[in-house]
């Protein structure tokens, strides 16, 4: 009986390692790369819509201040209304309801391939975001942003931004 008891104990005691070494990893790890599945729901618990960041994400930070980096697999080319190209790591300041100074993302407006700057819901009832590409702000419907898009590599390669960038960084 006492044997017995003194298993169990030992069981137990075991247990709790085990646990307080998974809790331990998981939250003093919190500026280290995250898988990519709740990038979408942390996107979507900050008041935006899950559809900013493409399928393809490989992992992502957020650090201390907030800065969230998003990494794929390189370049690629999504389309909402217009099209936009997603660097191999794009970044923004997050905070609820928006994503600020982005870096990493341009989209096609005209013929041009304008940066993205900021991104704002100011309200989510209004089914309305907010995309500021610096010459102008651009109001689209939020619906477009709902699911996170499929992300084209080859397209992004193609387009012509990269193709006068690499021009330039030959001459
Ligand atoms: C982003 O956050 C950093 C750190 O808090 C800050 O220094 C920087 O000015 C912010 N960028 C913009 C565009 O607000």
């Amino acid at each position: 009986m006492a044997d017995l008891f003194g298993s169990w104990n030992s069981r137990i005691r075991i247990s709790i390692i085990i646990l307080f070494v998974g809790f331990c990893s998981s939250c003093c790890c919190s500026n280290s790369r995250k898988d990519s599945s709740s990038i979408h729901s942390l996107l979507r618990s900050m008041g935006l819509p899950a559809g900013l960041v493409p399928k393809q994400v490989k992992s992502y930070t957020l650090g201390e201040n907030d800065r969230l980096e998003v990494y794929l697999d390189g370049p690629c080319m999504a389309k909402y209304e217009n099209r936009v190209i997603f660097e191999s790591v794009f970044s923004a300041n997050l905070s609820y309801g928006s994503l600020i100074g982005v870096e990493g993302m341009s989209q096609e407006e005209l013929f041009l391939w304008l940066p993205v700057k900021d991104i704002i819901v100011n309200d989510p009832s209004s089914g309305v975001i907010l995309i500021d590409i610096g010459v102008a702000h651009k109001q689209l419907s939020l619906s477009l942003f709902e699911d996170p898009p499929d992300c084209n590599p080859q397209a992004a390669l193609r387009n012509p931004l990269r193709k006068r960038r690499d021009f330039e960084s030959l001459r």
